[in-house]
């Protein structure tokens, strides 16, 4: 009686010792022995959702590199909260309300890949085979040696290479602004503008302006202190993950003989001083001049004071624009705390089309989209 009962004793302690033992060896994965009910493997779906959505801030060398999603091991522990940033659209940080305005690429995860993403999580998680994994086109990613469209026709680069300091300036993005010689000895049609960082774990976001060399003089001083971005003709903007747009067949920006394009990063602080040499990419259009030229316009609003304790105050701008015109991307600019932004166009026959609305507006997350041309 009373062996048995030690015996069952030695038991239980062996029984209670696997258990801990098992638990400490996947800490993280403590339903690894739920039952595999997916066929939704990472190896294989799921990766290449990541890869296109996710990964462009989610890696090493990019802004979220403190929470990598590149492979099995670095998702599995964040399975459950991928699901719930992608069911309660979270994730990706940027994306403009469906249906309100049609776009290149509208940013949203598609519903089928967050019913797989969903599938995968709910049915255990399984890594799938190895061979599977895109592993050159994910080291590709993470290195960040792929321009998106290709290798440019133009490439161009800062002199030197910015160091910015840790925290920036009072814990702020630090901004930087560099003139680059195009070396243009013609005008020239692009088709494209294309910004690449060259350090993407510190730069938030970049724009690219013309800056033609009759004006050249008259903002020398100021652009220094970046202050000619102000009024300076955009050509491009960049933040983390964004995908550039094409603009429609036979349209181009103009660049004269001479130019300059200037570029402008805002940097975000870090814990230990940084360098970056980013690099801007230009596409020629192919076969000779287009017939339309891009330009962009700022709706800007005279409005500068909120009153205090207003709730969802309403701030409204508008632009007149007297020529037959096509629009060909939007990005929504606004103060830090705003919360919505929607913009619409009034056309002379009287009907009116909203472009966009940004609900979850993040002031440091807005790309420009590029609508779908018709
Ligand atoms: C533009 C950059 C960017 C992209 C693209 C992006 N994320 Fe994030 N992610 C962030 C940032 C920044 C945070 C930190 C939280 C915040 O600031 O909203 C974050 C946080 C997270 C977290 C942690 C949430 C927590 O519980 O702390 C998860 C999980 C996540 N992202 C998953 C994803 C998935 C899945 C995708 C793709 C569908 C994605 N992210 C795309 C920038 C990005």
């Amino acid at each position: 009686m009373l062996l048995n009962s030690i015996r069952n004793g030695k038991i239980g302690i062996l029984l209670l010792l696997g258990i801990v033992a098992l638990s400490l060896t996947f800490p993280r994965t403590g339903s690894s022995h739920e039952p595999i009910t997916t066929k939704v493997m990472f190896n294989k779906e799921v990766i290449r959702i990541l890869q296109t959505n996710c990964l462009g801030c989610h890696s090493e060398g990019h802004v979220k590199a403190d929470i990598p999603l590149t492979t099995y091991e670095e998702a599995r522990p964040w399975a459950k909260a991928i699901k719930e940033e992608v069911l309660e659209k979270r994730m990706m940080p940027y994306q403009a309300v469906k249906g309100y305005g049609e776009f290149q690429h509208d940013y949203g995860v598609p519903q089928r890949d967050v019913e797989l993403l969903v599938s995968w999580v709910d049915g255990g998680a399984p890594k799938g085979d190895e061979k599977d994994y895109p592993k050159e086109s994910i080291q590709k990613l993470i290195k960040g040696d792929t321009w998106q469209q290709g290798q440019p026709d133009l490439v161009i680069q800062p002199p030197k290479e910015f160091r910015i300091s840790p925290e920036g300036k009072n814990g702020e993005n630090e901004v930087r602004c560099v003139s680059i010689a195009t070396g243009l000895k013609e005008d020239k049609m692009a088709a494209a503008i294309d910004f690449k960082p060259g350090n993407g774990a510190i730069v938030q976001s970049a724009s690219l302006y013309l800056e033609r060399p009759s004006v050249r003089k008259a903002v020398k001083a100021a652009a220094n202190k970046c202050e000619m971005a102000q009024g300076a003709e955009l050509l491009s903007t960049w933040i983390p993950g964004s995908r550039t747009g094409q603009l429609p067949e036979g349209y181009g920006f103009m660049l004269p003989a001479g130019s300059k394009v200037l570029m402008k990063i805002s940097y975000r602080k870090s814990d230990e001083e940084a360098t970056d040499l980013s690099s801007i990419g230009i596409y020629f259009s192919k076969g000779g001049q287009p017939g339309r030229v891009v330009q962009d316009v700022a709706v800007k609003s005279n409005e500068t004071v909120i009153p205090a304790n207003a709730d969802r105050h309403k701030v409204k701008a508008s632009y007149l624009i007297n020529e037959n015109t096509e629009a060909i991307a939007i990005r929504p600019v606004l103060f830090p705390f705003a919360k919505s932004v929607e913009a619409a166009a009034f056309r002379p026959d009287g009907t009116v089309e909203v472009l966009i609305w940004a609900r979850n507006y993040k002031y440091n997350w807005q790309p420009q989209y590029f609508f779908k041309s018709r």
